[in-house]
């Protein structure tokens, strides 16, 4: 403080500045001299702002809340957080869009994330979500592949709808999302006015060891509103934040966000006779079959107070399971456990569960890693560093072990195992024949406005595909771009 009571500018080390507008030069016109430790401290630090943005998911925004159980899932999973009718788990959300850059305009074409973080007493728990049901693939082998194809051209660095339609159409699986995609579903109103889905199967495991698989659908209590191809575009040029913006101000003038929570719940053993795989995330489980069943709410009602160090810096994974909820021989799901705590090693280091947003709130860390770079806490202290320890270190906790189960086969590079009715168009199809008239009719403009700067190979390959999910489908789209023959 100086002497009027006012807060004094420091230097990273805490010295007092003298001065922060003029530097230090050899005389008023001369050059600047190294001495001046200040400005170089200033001008470094300037100078390492900017950290790696995520490869996937760039543009995002982020807000506090908790969740609610509405419901005692006792009978089904251990996890505590899901048991106890009223029991309030605090919780962080991040939405985004996914192709587009840090800087990218909000209300594109696009899927949006939906990523949960749940500050249970048994640590972290993270629900990594899209907007969507399903997923463009259903192998991570080819995600790297998948969004090369989606992202900027490497030559041009602009996006390329031959590169988009090239991979989709050597895909088939991709024809459910892309339709998803193309809907108008494809462009949310804000991130306040869509779902979410966990699109993956988990295991959920309860207190004497049985298990079953689920599925996760967050339902906007605000309803599902999308903005028009029109509305998007001008909104895109005249206010690119437009949902980063809504979030927040939402928030601040008090009108909390929520989201009823649901499973669809399927008998363990039914997995492996059911119609098709369970497990394949280009597929929805009908809710004929597997109804919803409420389980809580999930509102937002705080903002961060400062966006880099809560939202850009906020890391999820999908290995954040915690005990109750287990991983599913998903494909897709098995390739996620890996790849995001290792990109956030890579983006925030290897202490990066140490940045507040990171760390658990409701239970200690006890662990033996000790060191690396930014380790910002006591570093354990004298506390005893590995195990078996006779210091009274940390020990295992038998509620952390997951269930055993069975496999069989050979190890192969293999697709999924066939059930009777897998097959790439079936759902596609049925999306397609339950649209209204007139959303079919915008379903099929925007894929035509796509595909008619796609070059005509690519497009008859996709047509076919089309055409294979519903003849109507396929021969409107056709009919759109003025191509007759594409092999039908
Ligand atoms: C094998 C397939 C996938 C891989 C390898 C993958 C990889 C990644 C990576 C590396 C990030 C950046 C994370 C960061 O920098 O912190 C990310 C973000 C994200 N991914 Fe995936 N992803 C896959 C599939 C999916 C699927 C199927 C979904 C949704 C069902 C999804 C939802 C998200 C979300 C919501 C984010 C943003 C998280 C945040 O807000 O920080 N991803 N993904």
């Amino acid at each position: 403080m100086d002497e009027k009571g006012k807060e004094t500018l420091k230097s990273q080390h805490g010295i007092p500045v003298g001065d922060n507008q003029n530097s230090t030069t050899a005389g008023h016109s001369g050059p600047t001299l190294l001495e001046d430790v200040y400005l170089i401290e200033k001008l470094a630090h300037f100078d390492r702002e900017r950290i790696p943005e995520r490869i996937v998911h760039a543009k995002g925004a982020g807000a506090f809340g908790y969740f609610e159980a509405t419901r005692d899932m006792a009978g089904y999973t251990k996890a505590k957080f899901l048991r106890n009718i009223g029991k309030k788990t605090p919780l962080f959300v991040r939405f985004s869009t996914v192709a587009g850059e840090k800087g990218s305009a909000d209300t594109v074409r696009d899927p949006r994330g939906f990523a949960v973080k749940f500050y249970t007493e048994d640590g972290n728990y993270d629900l990594v979500m899209n907007n969507t049901p399903v997923f463009f693939i259903r192998d991570g082998m080819k995600f790297p592949d998948f969004i090369h194809s989606q992202k900027k051209n490497p030559r041009t660095n602009v996006r390329d709808p031959d590169m988009a339609w090239d991979f989709w159409s050597h895909s088939p699986e991709s024809l459910h999302q892309v339709t998803i995609l193309f809907s108008d579903r494809g462009i949310p109103k804000d991130y306040r006015h869509m779902n979410g889905y966990s699109g993956h199967t988990f295991k959920w495991v309860n207190n004497r060891g049985e298990a079953v698989w689920v599925k996760y659908h967050f339902k906007t209590d605000q309803r599902v509103q999308n903005l028009s191809v029109e509305d998007a575009l001008r909104i895109a040029g005249e206010d690119p934040d437009y949902h980063t913006k809504d979030l927040f101000e939402s928030i601040e003038r008090g009108e909390y966000p929520s989201w009823t929570v649901y499973v669809q719940i399927m008998p363990y053993e039914e997995a492996w006779t059911y119609k098709f795989n369970p497990f394949d995330i280009t597929k929805v489980w009908p809710h004929s079959d597997y109804p919803l069943q409420e389980i809580g709410k999930l509102v937002l009602n705080r903002n961060p107070d400062n966006y880099f160090a809560e939202v850009e810096q906020s890391a999820f994974s999908p290995a954040n399971v915690v005990p109750g909820i287990e991983f599913s021989p998903d494909k897709m799901l098995q390739a996620r456990i890996f790849a995001y705590a290792d990109t956030d090693r890579y983006r925030l280091g290897v202490n990066y569960t140490l940045i507040p947003v990171n760390s658990p709130k409701n239970t200690p860390v006890n662990n033996y890693y000790r060191d690396g770079f930014m380790r910002v806490d006591d570093n354990g202290k004298w506390s005893v560093n590995y195990e078996p320890n006779s210091f009274s270190g940390p020990v295992e906790d038998v509620s952390g072990k997951r269930i055993k189960y069975g496999v069989n086969g050979f190890a192969d590079s293999l697709p999924y195992e066939k059930h009777s009715e897998d097959n790439d168009y079936i759902q596609a199809g049925n999306l397609y024949r339950m649209l209204s008239g007139e959303e079919k009719t915008r379903l099929i403009d925007n894929i035509a406005n796509d595909l008619k700067n796609v070059k005509p190979d690519i497009v008859k390959r996709q047509l076919a595909h089309f055409y294979k999910a519903d003849k109507d489908y396929g021969t409107r789209i056709a009919a759109e771009l003025g191509v007759r023959d594409f092999g039908m």
